[in-house]
């Protein structure tokens, strides 16, 4: 497959007889960008049902990791659907489970011995690192941040705290959740530079929430996105991450990295925390794990995932065919895609921040490996968000064969697939560049929904 190739208008006549089924058949409550209707995929590349080719710049939220359909991935899972699809890990024993608790515990942030729990998403896995630190701490309190993402099931939505709309209407949430600002420096929280500053939003956890809200000792865990994903890709400085890390011991409580999305091999590390130097007690993980099969796992140290049969389980979780394609997943991991997120991610975070010279829309670029955002401003001084802008650049996007998503209200997330080439980044700024242009000279191309 080359690309991209735009050949239809878009939506293309098939795209939009199925878009228009879509409408009766399912859920109202997704939230669909741009008309994109896949047929299939290859790599970074995928081909919409109407024969156009566009680049893959998500990644479906930065799950198929190892690219579409990767064949050492599609042979693993093929070759264990053979074996058996199922048999209950939660009742039975089956061996790529374990060999998937081995293999996460070799890889695992903090010192082992570890044990995991299975799952099958994200805020499954949020649930289960959320009910162990009550569970071994005996304490009922959590604390999470501002912007952050963490699942949309009751627990993990107690902690979720980035658009309105994914809350409103779900109250009263889990008792005992409150939340502090995440250090988002490019919009300080408490309005300081993010040079001299030492994680000082930190202080609003122990000068209000432990005075005035909630006692230290009775807080199970802080968990955090050592890099904010759906909040708009926010890159906290180190130091955010290493006093969260200090003032948890303090206390006793336990640190819960969810990882769910900078996760296995995106930021150019295995797991995002580690370039801070932080080990966390709890990771948390799912999307890439197993490149597109449904997965969440939590791994922690063995004497804390220790609670007894009975007290947590999934029917599904660590499903055999998922962890075969998660242990495939693994192995390609390692023998070279997070080196190519880093070097790639560096050459193409380096082409957009070339971009801003030319357009005065881009007020910030950051992230690390290939979780990159871009956040778009009216003005570089008074940084009001520039939300339409962000949308109509996306579909602009979209309509020249790249496709990308938006992260918080103003930014764009780039989490391409870990096998983007240094020639496929190229083109992905080529395109962002025209989509800007086009943007900020007031004439966005048309394309419905
Ligand atoms: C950081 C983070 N945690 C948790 C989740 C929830 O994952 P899932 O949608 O698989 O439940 C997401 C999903 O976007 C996420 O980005």
């Amino acid at each position: 497959m080359t690309g991209p190739d735009i050949r239809t208008s878009l939506p293309g006549p098939r795209a939009r007889a199925i878009i228009e089924r879509d409408a009766r058949a399912v859920s109202t409550s997704y939230t669909r960008d741009y008309p994109f209707v896949m047929a299939r995929g290859e790599g970074a590349l995928v081909e919409d049902v109407d024969g156009n080719i566009f680049l893959d710049c998500t990644a479906g939220i930065a799950v198929a990791a190892t690219g579409h359909s990767h064949p050492d991935v599609v042979q693993a899972i093929v070759e264990q659907s053979r074996r058996f699809l199922h048999m209950s890990g939660t009742d039975f024993y089956y061996e790529p489970q374990v060999q998937l608790g081995e293999a996460l515990s070799a890889i695992a942030p903090m010192p082992g011995p570890h044990r995991t729990f299975f799952g099958n998403s994200g805020t499954e896995a949020n649930e289960a690192a959320l009910k162990l630190a009550k569970y071994h701490t005996k304490r009922h309190n959590i604390i999470a941040f501002l912007g952050s993402f963490h699942g949309r099931t009751m627990g993990s939505l107690s902690l979720t705290a980035s658009k309105i709309t994914q809350r409103r209407g779900f109250g009263p949430f889990v008792p005992g959740t409150y939340h502090a600002p995440y250090a988002n420096c490019y919009r300080c929280p408490i309005g300081l530079e993010a040079k001299s500053c030492a994680a000082e939003c930190l202080r609003f956890i122990e000068e209000q929430l432990f005075v005035h809200l909630v006692s230290a000792d009775e807080v199970a865990a802080i968990m955090v996105e050592p890099i904010q994903g759906e909040g708009g890709y926010v890159v906290p400085p180190d130091a955010f991450l290493q006093r969260l890390r200090e003032l948890t011991r303090m206390h006793g409580m336990l640190l819960i990295v969810d990882e769910v999305q900078s996760g296995l091999g995106r930021t150019g590390r295995m797991f995002a925390i580690e370039h801070a130097g932080v080990e966390p007690d709890v990771v948390t993980m799912a999307k890439g794990i197993a490149s597109g099969l449904p997965l969440g796992v939590a791994t922690a140290r063995s004497e804390i995932m220790s609670w007894p049969p009975g007290t947590h389980a999934s029917t599904f979780g660590g499903n055999p065919v998922a962890c075969a394609a998660s242990l495939a997943t693994l192995r390609l991991l390692r023998d070279g895609l997070v080196k190519n997120a880093e070097t790639v991610g560096t050459h193409l975070m380096t082409g957009i921040r070339g971009l801003m010279d030319k357009h005065a829309l881009i007020g910030d670029v950051r992230g690390r490996g290939l979780m990159i955002g871009v956040e778009l401003v009216r003005d570089r001084q008074t940084k009001e968000r520039a939300t339409t802008e962000r949308d109509a650049v996306v579909r602009e996007a979209f309509s020249r064969g790249l496709l990308l998503l938006g992260a918080g209200a103003n930014a764009i997330r780039i989490s391409p697939p870990l096998v983007l080439t240094t020639a496929q980044a190229d083109t992905a700024v080529a395109i962002l560049d025209q989509a800007l242009g086009v943007v900020a000279g007031g004439s966005p191309r048309r394309v419905t929904a």
